[in-house]
């Protein structure tokens, strides 16, 4: 199984553009980057530390992968070649252990091997999933992980569909595309994620950034 949307939200064109664009926090979508990819590291360390095996899926330019501790083996997914050589190039030269696959992250997660990793970290991808890609990607990463190992993401969330009125009110003026996105992406429902984490046997840890930015930790 793979996304449906994946090839539309390709990062390639945007590749060189992408570490300027993320650096700038007055953006709604863009505030608490910096600060969620930090959390994504710490649950990391928390949870095994170094000697930790972890994907990285919709890896990008390796930003997070830069946060997590230091030796770590990291395997990063991502379907843009482009993402994948910035990454390539900015860690490379350093000690970390890590390769890349050019891929679809749904479709290399459904296909796993259980028990191959440890934790599997993502950060502002998996809203580019629809919410049925979701269910299914969570169902795949609570077999690839077994009975024990950490899931952690941070990315684009509505606290309940509640949150999400009353956000779009509250940014339309100021910000129309962001609003725009909401309806073009699939930001996370932060109680619906949790609710089928929970059932899956984690028990779920959140972390809000800013407004639309959150964090969670889900632990067998
Ligand atoms: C917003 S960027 C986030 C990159 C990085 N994780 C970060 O936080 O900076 C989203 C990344 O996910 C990739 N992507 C989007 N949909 C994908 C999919 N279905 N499978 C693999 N990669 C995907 C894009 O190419 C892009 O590099």
């Amino acid at each position: 199984m793979k996304s449906q949307y994946g090839e539309l939200y390709n990062h390639d064109a945007a590749a060189h553009l992408y570490d300027q664009d993320v650096r700038d926090e007055s953006n709604p979508i863009r505030t608490g980057y910096a600060a969620a990819l930090r959390w994504v590291g710490e649950q990391v360390y928390r949870s095994g530390g170094d000697s930790t095996r972890v994907l990285d899926l919709g890896c990008g330019t390796g930003n997070t992968i830069l946060a997590l501790p230091r030796d770590c083996t990291v395997t990063g997914v991502d379907l843009s070649q482009r993402m994948i050589d910035r990454a390539t190039a900015k860690l490379s030269g350093g000690d970390r252990a890590v390769s890349f696959v050019r891929g679809d992250i749904l479709a290399y997660v459904t296909q796993g091997e259980a028990g191959r990793f440890d934790a599997v970290v993502s950060t502002y991808t998996i809203h580019h999933l629809t919410e049925n890609e979701k269910q299914a990607l969570f169902a795949s990463i609570a077999e690839l992980l077994g009975s024990r190992g950490l899931f952690v993401a941070a990315d684009l969330m509505f606290e309940n569909a509640e949150a999400e009125r009353s956000l779009r009110s509250e940014l339309a003026a100021d910000y129309p595309a962001v609003v725009r996105d909401f309806d073009e992406e699939f930001f996370w429902y932060l109680d619906t994620a949790t609710d089928r984490l929970t059932a899956s046997g984690f028990h779920v840890d959140v972390r809000r950034f800013s407004k639309l930015s959150w964090g969670l930790a889900a632990r067998r």
